[in-house]
């Protein structure tokens, strides 16, 4: 074979090799799900408590050590400050405080800034707290909220946004209608946590920073986004102005799969909602649909642990599904919101995690998702898990936002 037929052949066969996105439902292929409810010993749970204490403990070993790796437990030197409370924000209904969360409790830092809204005149509300992709500036026009260093990708450092936009993410939230109807909204931006860099980067800036070098079983960037979050949530536990038992926990897209991973090890978060957290987060990874443990692997292994990199073209061995991540919120509400044209996240793959992760919330007397079909486009099946596909794409709409509050009010008023 002449040397330039030998590398097309080269080329080629590499070409086939690789994963090729499949978008197909006839093509999803055969899989077998593990089932969440046999322990590791083939014992099988049959209540409430076994699953507590056995299995749900067995489950979260497994998450730590071969996908999103170890946290610390908590973080004993950090500290908050509030620096700015308002007690007539947006027009007098709100209270706004800004604090300060410095995760090291030096002037090394990190730093992160948590924007909180609670309704005037209340105390206790039942409170949003939501990660977020910019700077808390960007998330509503309110000239009060200080802007504040973020990553720069082209200086590789922290640095004063330019020509920052007030108000520039607002179609993604809505801030005034939760107050309006008795919630607090907090929110923080998740590069401040750690910075999002590719090969894992980061690690070098934010939270894992004060933390030993990486081993394989290590935290990865989903596990430092997600232990931020729960440090967030050390300091609603000490504002009287929010009700800490009835937290709800939201994040959109790899944040998505964030606040599911932080629910699962942190129970004190009351609900979350994950919208479009697709691959790795409620979606199927035994489903051959949209993104893939393989795509992870190759452009976001640094989002997970070192062990994770072991299961790329081996989905099958994974001793988890994502069937699993979501039974650890149980019995907790959750609210899984996708998009009907955000093929690689695969919708159906997270309405059939939700069916399997169904036995779980029953052991507690709950409702999972008992229907055997894909919901209607904007009808969500509202049970203790709640499922909903939005007419559009890989998003966060404004009409989400008005049924992530009917969720809110269903959990917390009991109104369906
Ligand atoms: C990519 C990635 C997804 C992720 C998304 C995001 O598309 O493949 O897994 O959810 O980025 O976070 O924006």
């Amino acid at each position: 074979m002449k040397f330039k037929t030998f590398c097309v052949a080269v080329v080629a066969f590499g070409t086939l090799a690789a994963h090729a996105t499949n978008y197909d439902e006839t093509n999803v292929g055969a899989y077998t799900l593990p089932d969440p409810l046999v322990c590791v010993d083939g014992s099988r749970v049959t209540n409430a408590e076994t699953w507590t204490q056995k299995r749900r403990a067995e489950i979260l070993e497994l998450y730590r050590e071969n996908i999103f790796g170890r946290s610390p437990d908590a973080g004993t030197n950090v500290t908050f400050s509030v620096w700015e409370t308002s007690t007539n924000a947006l027009g007098g209904a709100a209270v706004r405080k800004q604090i300060e969360i410095n995760f090291s409790g030096t002037p090394d830092g990190p730093l992160a800034h948590l924007l909180l809204y609670t309704p005037a005149g209340k105390i206790s509300a039942p409170t949003f707290l939501c990660l977020s992709f910019g700077g808390n500036h960007a998330a509503i026009d309110d000239s009060a909220i200080a802007i504040f260093p973020e990553w720069n990708w082209k200086t590789k450092q922290f640095g004063m946004p330019v020509n920052p936009v007030r108000g520039s993410a607002a179609r993604n939230w809505k801030i005034s209608e939760a107050i309006a109807r008795g919630y607090g909204v907090a929110i923080v931006c998740y590069t401040e946590i750690e910075p999002d860099l590719a090969n894992g980067a980061g690690f070098k800036y934010g939270v894992r920073k004060n933390f030993p070098s990486p081993q394989k079983n290590s935290w990865g960037g989903i596990g430092a986004w997600a232990w931020g979050a729960s440090r967030a949530l050390d300091y609603l536990w000490t504002d009287k102005d929010v009700d800490a038992q009835r937290v709800i926990l939201f994040g959109h897209s790899r944040l998505g799969k964030t606040v599911l991973w932080a629910g699962a090890q942190d129970t004190r978060f009351a609900a979350v909602i994950a919208n479009g957290s697709g691959e790795m987060g409620a979606a199927l990874s035994r489903r051959d649909y949209g993104e893939t443990v393989d795509d992870v692997c190759k452009r976001f292994g640094y989002w997970m642990c070192g062990n994770f990199q072991q299961f790329s073209n081996r989905w099958n061995a994974l001793p988890v599904d994502s069937h699993f991540l979501i039974s650890l919120i149980a019995p907790r509400p959750l609210f899984l919101n996708s998009g009907s044209e955000d093929k690689w996240a695969d919708s159906m793959g997270e309405f059939l995690a939700a069916r399997a992760a169904t036995p779980v919330y029953e052991l507690f007397g709950k409702t999972g998702i008992t229907e055997t079909s894909f919901p209607l486009l904007d009808q969500p099946l509202k049970h203790d898990l709640w499922l909903n596909c939005h007419v559009g794409k890989h998003d966060v709409l404004p009409s989400d936002w008005d049924k992530f509050l009917d969720f809110a009010d269903a959990q917390f008023l009991k109104t369906k």
